[in-house]
């Protein structure tokens, strides 16, 4: 009990609810930005969210600019023409907007606006985070799906072109000024791009919750995340204009987030090496795991997931703790099940060639050292084996 040093810490500012938007200039201007970049990808260019920031800025008389071509999984090479764009423009500040690899790019510009590239050059796995030296300039995050929390993290996932694979630069000079969260910017979100990114943040609040660390404030908003989850992401999935739905899944992202500064777990490991080999998007690629790193858990995690059941609304009073635990795994297949995830990685596309490769790439990503139940290789070759074939249970 109590034998190590713990550190909490919350310090972003959210501003949530419908319309959150139109106070973009007077945050702004709280961050002291003068002319901010907007980063974002071609698919938001393409609907009219990227018009409504605009109009919002333009009605201020806010100076602006616009670097939309960043990628799914973003490279490093995103990075550096967002880089570009931002030293062009005489930018002082960054809005992110969109998904998880907008909102990732916006929050590495400020880095290399500062520190010597290459960013890979401050990789957490190496240490090279703890070089990065601020201040940086200010980043407002307004993301467009409910999954992936980056809004509220100091954590980028880049994916390096030599390397093949991902790395993650996290700093807490990283984390965003502000966030807004404005569920009328997600409406438009396809059906599936709302079950695949509300899986991601369900295995945030699941996976941050099971890590064994001391954070009781993390685990709380966990297991409220996870609710919010259980309660919502069928119905967003269901009905894109249910605004209380896509305001509850906007809650559960980010409180998935902010759980997260805990740790992940294997599933993330398994889910990290889908998308740089398979590119695969990342919250299905959650959704394929997560079931078979739970049903591993089982055992040691059994009194998590006896909680984890009570957020789905089941009754455990009558259980004991493994009954309950196998009631958590179940709740969540079905919920996979009613908001019309593929069944499997063969459905999903992938080869069972790529395993081996896929296997190796999992084992070097750093996740699964915070699993709850250790992970070989022989392991997570053993995972990726029950989410390949059909149904498990
Ligand atoms: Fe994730």
């Amino acid at each position: 009990m109590f034998d190590k040093i713990s550190r909490f810490s919350f310090p972003t500012q959210i501003t949530f609810g419908p319309g959150a938007r139109k106070l973009l200039p007077e945050h702004l201007s709280t961050l002291g930005i003068d002319k901010p970049l907007i980063v974002t990808d071609p698919g938001i260019k393409n609907t009219d969210i990227l018009t409504a920031i605009e109009v919002v800025l333009k009605k201020s008389g806010v100076p602006f600019a616009v670097f939309s071509e960043v990628q799914a999984n973003p490279y490093e090479e995103d990075v550096v023409s967002a880089l570009k764009a931002f030293t062009s423009s005489s930018c002082d500040g960054v809005i992110g907007l969109g998904g998880g690899s907008p909102l990732d790019v916006a929050k590495v510009v400020p880095v290399l606006a500062v520190n010597d590239g290459p960013l890979s050059r401050y990789d957490v796995s190496t240490g090279g985070n703890l070089q990065i030296k601020g201040p940086l300039p200010s980043v407002i995050t307004i993301p467009t799906t409910s999954g992936t929390g980056s809004e509220v993290g100091r954590c980028s996932v880049i994916t390096s072109a030599s390397q093949g694979s991902k790395f993650m630069v996290c700093n807490p000079l990283m984390m965003p000024g502000q966030a807004i969260l404005d569920p009328e910017l997600v409406v438009g979100l396809p059906s599936a791009l709302t079950a695949y990114t509300g899986m991601d943040a369900l295995t945030h609040n699941i996976e941050a919750f099971t890590v064994e660390d001391f954070h009781p404030m993390c685990d709380a908003i966990a297991l409220k995340g996870i609710e919010f989850v259980a309660q919502y992401l069928e119905r967003a999935v269901k009905n894109p204009g249910d605004i209380e739905a896509r305001g509850y899944m906007m809650m559960a992202a980010m409180m998935g987030a902010v759980a997260f500064q805990k740790d992940l777990g294997a599933a993330h490991s398994l889910a990290h090496a889908l998308s740089s080999v398979c590119g695969m998007q990342h919250g299905l690629a959650n959704a394929l795991c997560l079931v078979p790193v739970m049903k591993f858990n089982m055992e040691i995690s059994a009194h998590k997931y006896a909680e984890i059941a009570r957020c789905f609304g089941i009754d455990t009073s009558v259980m004991t703790e493994m009954e309950a635990a196998g009631e958590a795994v179940e709740a969540v297949e079905d919920l996979i099940d009613r908001i019309a995830i593929p069944a499997c990685l063969a459905d999903a596309g992938v080869a069972e060639s790529e395993l081996p490769l896929l296997c190796d790439k999992a084992f070097e990503d750093s996740c699964h050292q915070t699993n709850p139940r250790p992970c070989t290789k022989g392991d997570l070759m053993m995972l990726y084996r029950q989410a390949y074939g059909k149904k498990t249970r």
